[in-house]
């Protein structure tokens, strides 16, 4: 019964997982926390000390409208794939130094791919 449950877990959930094998979104929904001090991840969403980051995978750097981003985001010429943004997490100001984001970045290599697990759900 529990492995039947597990499998029909896992086939409703497909399409995130085989996307994000290195990642679980409801992990990084824990590690968000952290992020949402100053982002906002929900539809629509304010921005904050952050710009809201519903959509972010796939978006062009700094380009969401109204927030004021740093010049060095700005001209970085980064598109958010998985895999920049797992870079960004461990550590924002190596990617781009100069970038405003006052957070130092995640250490633990999990925690770094379950919160871009996460970012790719908020679509
Ligand atoms: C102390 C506040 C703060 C925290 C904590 C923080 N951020 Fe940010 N974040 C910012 C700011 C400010 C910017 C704008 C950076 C710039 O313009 O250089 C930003 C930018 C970003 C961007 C780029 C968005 C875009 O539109 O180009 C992403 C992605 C992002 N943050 C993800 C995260 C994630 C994921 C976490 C948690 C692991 C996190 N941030 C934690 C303040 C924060």
């Amino acid at each position: 019964m529990l492995r039947k449950t597990f499998a029909v877990l896992a086939l409703l959930a497909g399409s995130t997982f085989a996307a994000n094998a290195a990642g679980d979104a409801k992990a990084g929904a824990a590690v968000f926390k952290r992020c949402a001090v100053c982002h906002t991840s929900d539809k629509g969403g304010g921005d904050a000390l952050g710009p809201n980051l519903f959509g972010v995978v796939g978006r062009k750097a700094a380009t969401r409208p109204g927030f004021a981003y740093s010049a060095a985001l700005q001209k970085s010429g980064i598109t958010w794939t998985e895999a920049n943004l797992t870079k960004w997490t461990a550590g924002p100001a190596r990617v781009v130094p100069g970038t405003k984001m006052a957070f130092a970045g995640i250490s633990s290599k999990k925690q770094q791919a379950d919160v871009t697990a996460y970012l790719a759900t908020l679509k």
